[in-house]
């Protein structure tokens, strides 16, 4: 495991941004796994201003995001699918249909199935950029018994709810579930860039240095192999 520690939040976006836009120069076919939550949105910026000023081209890369609310289709301004474009597709030449998430608005049980066929048949993640939920969390993986291996469809813990309700203004109005990419795809993923910012510190140690349960999800990434971690907390 590597830990960069960033002076700032800028400072982590920027080197986070340096990392992914070298995986898509050194392979520019490379399969990316993205994820949302404020944390990326800086990564994301810098990425379209390079792409602006002709350092990045986007054009042969493939996207998997880690989930998506259920119940919310594409097209619905509050869903993951169109905070990637609002932060990222729209901004860059990647192509549409080179942008896979899951679909909110499917059978879920078909629509893990499919997820998962899809990854597969891409050969996998090359590069799987991470944030880090305040129980430590990834993707919508909540702390729970077991580590689930595969896509699947879950009930948001009312920690996370409240963390994701300042995006739909009331806790009200935040989907109870999501579909969420496995823990499998995950660690699968031939390289795992993990960025965490601000107030996370307690979560950051116990998924780094604490035990590896799945009560803290991301714990697990401490048996990656090519784990860097990115972060402005000291
Ligand atoms: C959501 C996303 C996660 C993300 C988490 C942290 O729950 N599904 O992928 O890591 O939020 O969000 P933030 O970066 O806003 O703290």
């Amino acid at each position: 495991m590597k830990i960069i520690r960033a002076r700032d939040y800028r400072d982590m976006s920027r080197k986070a941004a340096n990392l992914i836009s070298a995986q898509v120069i050194l392979f520019p076919r490379s399969v990316l796994g993205l994820a949302t939550g404020s944390t990326p949105i800086g990564i994301y910026d810098q990425l379209a201003e390079w792409y602006d000023k002709g350092d990045i081209d986007f054009s042969e890369t493939v996207t998997v995001n880690l989930d998506e609310y259920h119940g919310l289709p594409p097209d619905d301004p509050q869903s993951y699918r169109a905070f990637m474009r609002a932060h990222l597709f729209g901004k860059v030449n990647i192509r549409p249909d080179n942008t896979h998430l899951p679909r909110g608005d499917a059978e879920p049980r078909a629509e893990c199935a499919r997820y998962d066929a899809l990854i597969a048949r891409l050969g996998g993640i090359d590069l799987q950029l991470l944030g880090l939920g305040r129980n430590g969390h990834i993707g919508f993986n909540e702390p729970g018994e077991a580590f689930e291996k595969s896509t699947h469809c879950v009930e948001l813990t009312a920690d996370t709810i409240r963390a994701n309700a300042r995006f739909f203004g009331d806790e009200g109005a935040v989907p109870r579930r999501a579909i969420t990419m496995g823990m499998k795809s995950i660690m699968q993923a031939k390289k795992i860039l993990l960025a965490v910012s601000g107030d996370k510190k307690d979560i950051l140690e116990r998924s780094l240095s604490g035990p590896i349960t799945p009560e803290v999800p991301a714990s697990i990434l401490q048996l990656h192999p090519d784990l860097t971690v990115i972060t402005d907390i000291p």
